[in-house]
């Protein structure tokens, strides 16, 4: 069969923010399982590297399935360039900024580029005649949970702009839904996504010192920062340090296939939301331990008083993504910690060589 006839059978999936972490991991699993992929990123937190090595693990066969613009939903003539010219059966909306603290710092600047953006790309999306979305939420909306696990249903509330911006991006969501019941939208709350591709040329690459605990921690392990600082020896758990949910961003990926597929099969999905965790915590000095362990390295610690803002556990209820998607995690924490560390030996300055 020509090529252009074959293409013509694959769906199509525009992927905003497909360049930064989830994006390239979920990307290459999208071109794996036959869809036809464009890219749309800014690269406010990512580079073009990261795309080019999704390409080389792709294979050259698969790689020209992948489309990447350099674009800002913001920007209409950004949207418009990547509507106009194909019919997107879905969009998986990644694109946003996602650092807490600069949120706090800047909360204009997250509102105006997660709320903004995403209600452009929506009215692009109608515009065009795609209502298919899974947009990329967060367990940030459980807040500091009263109960845990949390359940898909508790009350969301939010601790900060950033939070706020997921909070509301989810009533959005639901409204549009709610006005045009043509919509499907999946809502992915996700917990603590670490790990990486297992051939450790694709990872977490952020810029500047790390806010979150794994990649602090494999800057410590190939000797970019001196110690791990740990917020909070004194939480009441059994060894004193906060608990949360961590997920092989690869088990991620495979959760946003799962969900693109509900999307495709069922009609009346509504606006629903899902966790995406593996359903057990772990604590600060546990994940410690297993990264000691997977890399051979020391991590010196230095325990420090909690972290404003920060839940003493929170972890996922796993059943309705199960039940419903029949998506569920594969993988544990060894796993995380050993492609954690494939990544970070193989490239201990992330994308951007030492300079
Ligand atoms: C954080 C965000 C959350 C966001 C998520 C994305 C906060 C308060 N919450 O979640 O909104 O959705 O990232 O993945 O920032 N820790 C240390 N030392 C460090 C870094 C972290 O001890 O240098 C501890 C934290 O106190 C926490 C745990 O490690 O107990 C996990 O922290 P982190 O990776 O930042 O994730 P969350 O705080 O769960």
């Amino acid at each position: 069969m020509e090529q252009s006839q074959q293409q013509q059978q694959l769906r199509s999936v525009l992927v905003t923010g497909g360049a930064g972490f989830i994006g390239t991991h979920t990307v290459l699993q999208l071109l794996k399982e036959g869809f036809l992929v464009t890219i749309i990123d800014n690269l406010d937190n990512s580079v073009p590297e990261a795309v080019d090595r999704v390409r080389l693990l792709a294979g050259p066969k698969l790689s020209l399935n992948l489309r990447f613009f350099i674009g800002d939903l913001r920007n209409n003539e950004d949207l418009e360039k990547v509507f106009s010219d194909t019919k997107y059966d879905a969009v998986i909306h990644f694109a946003g900024l996602k650092a807490v603290g600069e949120s706090v710092a800047k909360p204009s600047l997250y509102y105006n580029n997660n709320l903004i953006g995403t209600i452009n790309l929506y009215e692009h999306m109608a515009k065009y005649g795609c209502k298919k979305v899974v947009f990329s939420s967060s367990a940030t909306v459980y807040g500091q949970p009263e109960k845990i696990p949390c359940v898909e249903d508790f009350e969301p509330r939010a601790m900060n702009p950033y939070g706020r911006t997921k909070l509301y991006l989810e009533e959005i969501a639901r409204d549009i839904q709610k006005a045009d019941p043509e919509w499907r939208i999946i809502l992915l709350r996700y917990f603590n996504p670490v790990g990486a591709h297992e051939s450790g040329q694709i990872g977490e690459d952020p810029i500047g010192i790390p806010n979150n605990l794994m990649p602090y921690i494999q800057q410590v392990a190939v000797g970019r920062l001196p110690e791990l600082n740990v917020y909070g020896y004194d939480y009441p758990t059994k060894d004193g340090s906060a608990i949360r949910d961590y997920i092989h961003v690869m088990d991620l990926a495979d959760g946003h296939i799962a969900a693109l597929q509900k999307l495709f099969t069922t009609e009346d999905i509504g606006c629903v939301a899902y966790n995406l965790g593996t359903g057990y915590g772990t604590s600060v000095l546990e994940m410690v331990a297993a990264f000691e362990k997977a890399s051979g390295k020391k991590i010196p610690v230095k325990l420090c008083p909690r972290r404003s803002g920060d839940a003493t556990a929170v972890f996922a209820s796993t059943e309705r993504a199960k039940k419903e998607l029949g998506w569920s995690a594969k993988y544990g924490v060894e796993e995380m910690c050993r492609d954690q560390w494939k990544w970070a030996s193989t490239n201990p300055y992330g994308y951007r060589p030492q300079s």
